[in-house]
């Protein structure tokens, strides 16, 4: 049977929003940690009810705090690859969290060695190319970012680029131009999460100021024409997540999403789950849930699964590779 939905690249995926409930109870239960509940059922519950991305990441960093050792993160890293392998994913480009962590008092070495021992032999163990994104948390500042970065460098090797991510608005981009700087000086890809909650402006600054190469999110971009047009002559990639975007209310219902008006305007938007172990699906499950709602046929999701590849910082020949597989999907 052909697949039904496309082999794709996955490109807005926070590893530790792939902790399932399961996992939490498992690593609480090693470490004798306290949690809301020990019945996985109980605690999926309280993930139905987000009012925003505030309330989300109140849980989500609550949570974390069951990683405590280099083996915790591998298993997290594993469980996302064996999810991966299933969704059709080819290629990963992965965001940490590292400061929540060493604030919880994990070195930061078991942190990117426990991902980067998953995600380095990904391609032998699962078929799956994956890297690794480091994300600056907004709402510490930017000393606390230029302070993380620097602590990461010896670990150079493990990451592939700098992200930004946690509560948007009133942490605009321009407060992080220079730990941009000091990121690009060494030649590390940018990304950065913008217009989720945050307007256009922040898209437009994450652009300006950031020298972004990928927008996280972006939806907002939609309200601004001469920025749409912008970012389609640019060709700059948007990592669109729709459930996440229904599950913190950023759009009223996936059927009012703005995803096909983003293709109608030859914008490279792709799709992505963000924290699936929260918002209802992996990648495969965002798929779908965008034909089933929004009517999307076979060619429109080859042509999101075309724009993922091609918004990736994968090498060339893997990329027409990914394309010959899409094709023969479609
Ligand atoms: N938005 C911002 N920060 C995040 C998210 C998100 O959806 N998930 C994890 N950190
Ligand atoms: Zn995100």
């Amino acid at each position: 049977m052909i697949a039904p939905t496309p082999p794709t690249a996955e490109l807005h995926l926070h590893v530790e929003g792939t902790i399932e409930a399961e996992l939490l109870v498992r690593l609480a239960d090693r470490h004798g940690l306290p949690l809301p509940s020990r019945d996985p059922a109980v605690l999926r519950e309280r993930y139905a009810h987000f009012v925003d991305l505030r309330s989300f990441l109140d849980v989500y960093y609550a949570n974390l705090a069951v990683l405590r050792t280099e083996e915790d993160f591998h298993e997290l890293a594993t469980g996302y690859l064996d999810r991966a392998l299933k969704a059709g994913v080819r290629r990963a480009e992965v965001f940490f969290d590292p400061q929540t962590h060493v604030q919880h008092g994990v070195p930061l070495e078991a942190v990117i060695h426990g991902l980067s021992s998953a995600f380095s032999a990904a391609e032998e163990t699962h078929g799956v190319s994956a890297a690794l994104i480091l994300c600056f948390l907004r709402d510490l500042g930017p000393e606390a970012a230029e302070e993380i970065l620097r602590a990461a460098l010896p670990f150079r090797e493990h990451f592939i680029g700098v992200g930004l991510d946690s509560a948007e608005v009133g942490y605009p981009p321009s407060l992080f131009t220079g730990v941009y700087a000091m990121a690009a000086a060494e030649g590390l890809h940018r990304v950065a999460h913008a217009g989720e909650e945050g307007g256009a402006e922040y898209v437009r600054e994450a652009l300006d100021l950031l020298h972004v190469e990928r927008v996280d999110h972006g939806i907002r971009a939609m309200e601004d024409p001469e920025l749409v047009a912008r970012l389609r002559d640019e060709r700059i990639p948007l990592t669109v997540c729709p459930l996440s975007n229904v599950s913190l209310r950023a759009v009223d219902t996936l059927g009012e999403h703005p995803l096909p008006r983003m293709l109608d305007e030859g914008l490279l938007a792709t799709v992505n789950s963000d924290d699936p172990a929260y918002f209802g699906g992996y990648v495969d499950d965002n798929y779908r849930a965008v034909a089933r709602e929004l009517g999307l046929d076979r060619p429109r999701l080859a042509q999101l699964a075309r724009n993922s590849v091609d918004a990736t910082f994968a090498p060339e020949e893997d990329k027409r590779r990914w394309h010959a597989e899409i094709d023969a999907w479609l």
